[in-house]
């Protein structure tokens, strides 16, 4: 190993600019504009697969944005075969003005890189590449087999990759899938993510009178869809974070006793976490605390509301329409199609018949755990204490990665998250940066991880 300690620690400089590159392309998975950027991207990938040292790169078209698959089967057949998952495409860099430095050109500042993808997930993946070359370079050879699985679309709820599982059962058949797109507890202490938050994804759209009308003329004789709208909101949810569509808790697998003390053994503070955020006060379900809140119980949320006049100054306007994207996460054994339907369900129950109401399914996702008592976590234990010089926590996610229920159900295999990104690193929104120190022992980790699997029998 030392020869592979001693090239990623001498080698950090470049593989840093070489993320920058990376970081450049703009690749806004959501954008219909950005998709030559796509393709550039996915091609930037594929060939910096092939300079590694990887024979097999291939980029498959999908309907969407391509995938980059590549493999290296000489490990032997007695020796575990690792798929690795990363995704390539970054979220929409809006609002733009809130920005230091510009999304799309790197910058290091504090022992920080900033770009948008730098912690979710470019800057990532590239943990894992980096990792790999070092093998190669050094070693000639990897100690396990490895599949490497990109793409460019878990951003807006990977839509194509669960047929691209199935079509290709053979080609990515693994014994267990990696990812780094997960975030660490706290600086300095590496972490083991064994649970994903599932996700339903919906758009309501009000339509009241056929035209805009003067307040003055026809208010307080036909219903005004934001009024109505805002009605239906507060419906969704009490004063103390319940959510009341019926049926929604029914598939909850209550928290276990052992799992609510392993919360507790988190080093959470309250005090810091609301400091940090400028809140007065924190918010969630009554009778948990607010680690479980944040990861282990669903949720409902508001993301964007709109509807009638939002210029300067004031306008008497009865709007005929409004609109709102609400998303729930879920827990185990919570699934995304029948929560869409319970939602849908609910709306039409509560909906006055003053408004048309149209509820949209937008996308889902189902929740994900993985078994800790296994050798693969185990060796991921031993390989964070050498990579870190810590001993790793225990943590669930209140984010989800969709693609890792497919991989149980369609390959078989489970996943083991070992994110080296921190949670306030802004992902998803200005100013997105990944801590450089974090990026190096990530290296460090990841190769010892390439070196422990290889010694399961
Ligand atoms: N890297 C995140 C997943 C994540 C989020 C992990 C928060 C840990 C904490 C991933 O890129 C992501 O953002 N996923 C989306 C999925 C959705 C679009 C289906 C998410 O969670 O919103
Ligand atoms: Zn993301």
């Amino acid at each position: 190993m030392k020869n592979l300690i001693d090239f990623i620690n001498s080698n950090n400089v470049r593989f840093i600019e070489e993320l920058k590159e990376f970081l450049r392309i703009p690749s806004i998975s959501n954008n219909p504009d950005h998709k030559p950027d796509m393709q550039s991207c996915s091609k930037w990938l594929a060939k910096h697969i092939e300079s590694i040292g990887f024979e097999k790169v291939e980029v498959y078209n999908t309907p969407g944005h391509p995938i980059v698959y590549a493999e290296y089967m000489k490990a032997g057949k007695d020796k575990p075969t690792v798929l690795l998952y990363g995704h390539y495409d970054v979220q929409p860099v809006d609002p733009l003005e809130l920005w230091t430095d510009p999304p799309f050109e790197p910058t290091i500042k504090d022992g920080k890189i900033f770009a948008r993808g730098t912690t979710d997930d470019k800057g990532q993946l590239f943990i894992h590449l980096k990792s790999l070359e070092a093998y190669l370079k050094n070693n000639n050879s990897l100690p396990v087999n490895i599949k490497i699985l990109y793409e460019g679309e878990e951003e807006i709820g990977s839509p194509n990759l669960p047929k691209f599982l199935e079509d290709n059962k053979e080609l990515l058949k693994c014994n267990l899938v990696v990812i780094s797109d997960t975030s660490m507890y706290t600086k300095g202490l590496p972490s083991i993510c064994y649970g994903l938050r599932g996700l339903a994804y919906m758009q309501i759209d009000l339509v009241g009178p056929n035209k805009d009308l003067h307040s003055g003329s026809y208010g307080g004789g036909v219903d005004n869809p934001i009024n109505a709208l805002a009605n239906l909101i507060t419906k969704l949810k009490d004063e103390k974070g319940k959510i009341l569509i019926d049926g929604f808790y029914d598939d909850v697998v209550p928290l276990s006793q052992k799992e609510r003390d392993e919360f507790k053994r988190l080093p959470f503070n309250e005090e810091n976490f609301k400091k940090e955020l400028e809140i007065d006060e924190v918010f969630g379900e009554e009778g948990y605390t607010t680690t479980e809140r944040l990861s282990a119980r669903p949720t409902l949320d508001c993301n964007g509301i709109w509807g009638g006049f939002q210029g300067e100054g004031a306008k008497t306007v009865l709007p005929s329409k409004a609109g709102a994207k609400i998303s729930m996460r879920l827990v185990p054994n919570q699934m995304p199609k029948k929560i869409a339907q319970l939602f849908e369900a609910y709306i039409n129950k509560i909906a006055p018949k003053s408004v048309k109401v149209k509820v949209t399914d937008l996308h889902g996702g189902k929740p994900s755990v993985t078994p800790i008592d296994t050798p693969a976590i185990n060796a991921a234990v031993e390989s964070l204490k050498k990579g870190f010089g810590v001993e790793p926590v225990f943590m669930k996610e209140g984010g989800s990665i969709p693609i890792v229920n497919s991989f149980k159900e369609i390959l078989g295999a489970d996943t083991v998250l070992l994110g080296f990104g921190l949670p306030d690193e802004n992902a998803h929104s200005p100013n997105e940066h990944l801590d450089l120190d974090n990026f190096h022992k990530g290296i460090l980790s990841i190769t010892h991880y390439f070196n422990e699997l290889s010694k399961i029998k």
